[in-house]
């Protein structure tokens, strides 16, 4: 087992621990004084309880009450965050109570939001347990739920006492989810160290191996926890994370608007976004095209996705950019490679290169 570290919030008040490691759920008890809460309520989700849930409950003695809800991005809602308060209020959880986020991005953010708001705020810990929870969402305070069709709309900032990253839950996880948080590994690499990102690709097949990744996913929370330390409330450098995500995120958006078949998970997009945006730092004149190319290889070395598969329109990808005809002198800041390794932000680029880096790399 291997631990973190994490000092935030004004004057670095704030300091909790995340641990990685094998078999860390069955010794939840051990990290946290467990006698200090009234109650404590685990929540998760119908594809991580069956696997999970039961090993966390018995860890703790089965003094914990267990709340499923339902997976997926669709139920981060009010809906479901009422679900939560209701089912904490029914456990007799009062202002003593903890929370054991146990899964994915999607219910450490809203757990974490339904913890934070009930009775004004409730302690809660994170195990998350998809890759890119542990190396990314688990890691920076922010949480939140979609609403209104805005994702995240509604949300805060609140650090967790701990994070507690347990490598075996990897095990259950869809290999197709493993290689999407792989993206924002790379994406660790690129922003800030450049031998990383080398290393990560260079080991294949074996980058799932629990020992590598164990590895991986300690000096990724590291990595993101450096950025955050340093911008807890996104004055600035926190958008070195946004790397590879505004045109990412224009495609999972219009691939979402396809067939289910057609749908990209977040990483499989944030890879076409990287190498896009890597196109446009090479474009600005930041990058070689040697090193496009070596970006473009290690992506596509370890399966992620390097071409588009769906034939977007390219306005319709601008449109989604913002960069479309009516938008007119709308010149967007963007966060682009200075270097491999090294990450610059608020970089004013005029829409005709964005349209050229999209064009030449996906054409
Ligand atoms: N707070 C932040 O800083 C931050 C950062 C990045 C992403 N996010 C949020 O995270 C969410 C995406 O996270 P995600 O990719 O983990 O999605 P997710 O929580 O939906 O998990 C993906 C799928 O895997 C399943 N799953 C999770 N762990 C499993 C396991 N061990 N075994 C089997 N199945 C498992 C889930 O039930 C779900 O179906 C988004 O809502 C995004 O907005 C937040
Ligand atoms: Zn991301």
């Amino acid at each position: 087992m291997q631990q973190l570290e994490i000092n935030i919030g004004a004057a670095q008040a704030e300091t909790y621990k995340i641990w990685v490691g094998s078999g860390l759920i069955s010794k939840v008890p051990e990290f946290f004084d467990l006698s200090s809460y009234s109650r404590v309520a685990v929540l998760s989700d119908h594809n991580v309880a069956p696997h999970w849930g039961a090993t966390l409950v018995e860890a703790l003695s089965h003094r914990a009450e267990l709340i499923v809800i339902p997976a997926g991005e669709e139920a981060k809602n009010i809906t479901t965050v009422e679900l939560v308060w209701r089912r904490l209020l029914e456990a007799g959880c009062d202002r003593k109570s903890l929370v054991l986020n146990l899964g994915g991005g999607v219910v450490g953010d809203l757990g974490g939001f339904a913890a934070a708001s009930y009775m004004r705020g409730v302690d809660f810990v994170q195990i998350p347990t998809t890759l890119l929870s542990q190396v990314d969402a688990s890691v920076g305070g922010k949480l939140g739920i979609n609403s209104a069709g805005v994702k995240n709309l509604a949300g805060v900032f609140r650090q967790p006492r701990g994070v507690i990253i347990d490598t075996d839950t990897l095990s259950t996880l869809p290999k197709r989810e493993l290689l999407s948080g792989l993206a924002e590994v790379l994406k660790h690499g690129l922003i800030r160290d450049a031998d990383y990102f080398t290393q990560v690709c260079g080991l294949g097949e074996a980058v799932f191996e629990p020992k590598n990744l164990e590895q991986i996913i300690l000096r990724s929370c590291q990595i993101k926890a450096e950025v955050v330390q340093a911008d807890e409330l996104e004055g600035g450098l926190r958008k070195i994370l946004n790397f590879g995500h505004s045109i990412g995120h224009a495609i999972e958006i219009l691939s979402h608007a396809r067939l289910p078949a057609e749908h990209l998970l977040h990483g499989e997009a944030v890879s076409l976004g990287m190498l896009a945006e890597a196109k446009l730092s090479e474009l600005a004149g930041f990058i070689s095209a040697a090193d496009l190319d070596h970006i473009r290889a290690g992506l596509q070395g370890c399966g992620l996705p390097v071409t588009l598969k769906q034939r977007f329109a390219l306005e319709d990808l601008l449109a989604k950019l913002k960069l479309d005809k009516k938008n007119v002198g709308g010149v967007l800041k963007w966060t682009l490679l200075r270097a491999l390794g090294e990450a610059v932000f608020d970089v004013e680029i005029l829409p005709e290169l964005v349209e050229q880096s999209l064009r030449e790399e996906f054409a």
